[in-house]
């Protein structure tokens, strides 16, 4: 992490403030090992290798404990995966842009993407955007790996956290873009992770959360998804989980008809 993100980050706990307890950087911004100290609740938050980890292991409870220990396992084949579905409803770069598309940007802005997974979402912001700060989370390690040496491929910079999207470890009203893509379906805590992407977003920021429907989810549920996913309920697009307070609320379906986006912006 870099020295200068405390003054966003906070305790995802009881959202107190942190402090770090760290080396000194050698001759950069960066903080590569150290420990992040709540000053309210006295929790302490390693840093290894540059990342913060929010998330002890054990902590994860439901289904989120269930889906980082799978894609810790297969976060080396997910990247192939995505394109193969994405090709099947009308090419990766098509069904990104369709997300991008709906957020707005603004040079210099701060960018959080929740559930980063490998990074692939961080070439499209590039491509709006010259300026930008972009911070990641995800209850996966080895995601947030992958997406820390896409990033060094790609020539970027982003700030990755070991972190559940229900507890955020940002300071309210943060970022000036806040989305995620694929895998809200499958939160512990739906409701309580769009709170928390409300919570984090500036005043009058406009909000995407986009994944497949059920109608996708039964195709895949003939390949390997059942065994991925086990049992799984119904998946209804979670419009009725975003507070009352939100504006220009709108649910439509994108991916050639695989797939849902919500959208709507935080009030002003
Ligand atoms: C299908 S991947 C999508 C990755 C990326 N958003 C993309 O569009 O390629 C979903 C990611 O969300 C992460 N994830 C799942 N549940 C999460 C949660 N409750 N909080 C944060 N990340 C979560 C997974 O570990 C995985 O890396
Ligand atoms: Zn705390």
């Amino acid at each position: 992490m870099k020295w200068s993100s405390i003054d966003v980050l906070c305790c995802p706990f009881c959202k107190g403030s942190v402090v770090l307890r760290g080396r000194e950087p050698e001759g950069g911004d960066l903080v590569f090992e150290g420990e992040l100290i709540c000053a309210s609740c006295r929790r302490a938050f390693t840093i290894h290798k540059g990342i913060v980890h929010f998330l002890q292991t054990g902590e994860l409870v439901g289904s989120n404990k269930k889906h980082a220990r799978l894609n810790d396992m297969f976060s080396h084949v997910y990247t192939p995966t995505v394109k193969l579905m994405f090709a099947l409803c009308g090419g990766e770069e098509r069904a990104r842009c369709e997300c991008m598309d709906r957020l707005e940007w603004h040079e210099g802005a701060r960018i959080l993407e929740v559930g980063i997974g490998t990074g692939d979402n961080l070439p499209y912001l590039r491509r709006r955007l010259h300026r930008f700060q972009a911070y990641g989370v995800d209850i996966s390690r080895s995601m947030l790996r992958h997406c820390e040496s896409n990033v060094k491929k790609w020539g970027m910079e982003a700030e990755l956290f070991l972190a559940e999207a229900e507890r955020l470890p940002f300071k309210d009203g943060t970022f000036d873009v806040v989305f995620h893509i694929g895998a809200i379906n499958f939160f512990t805590d739906k409701k309580r992770a769009i709170e928390e992407m409300i919570r984090v977003a500036r005043p009058g920021t406009k909000i995407i959360i986009a994944d497949e429907n059920e109608r996708a989810l039964r195709v895949l549920d003939k390949f390997l998804l059942q065994l991925w996913i086990g049992k799984r309920e119904e998946v209804v697009p979670p419009i009725d989980l975003v507070p009352q307070a939100m504006q220009e609320v709108r649910l439509e379906t994108i991916w050639r008809g695989y797939g849902y986006c919500i959208e709507f912006r935080t009030p002003g």
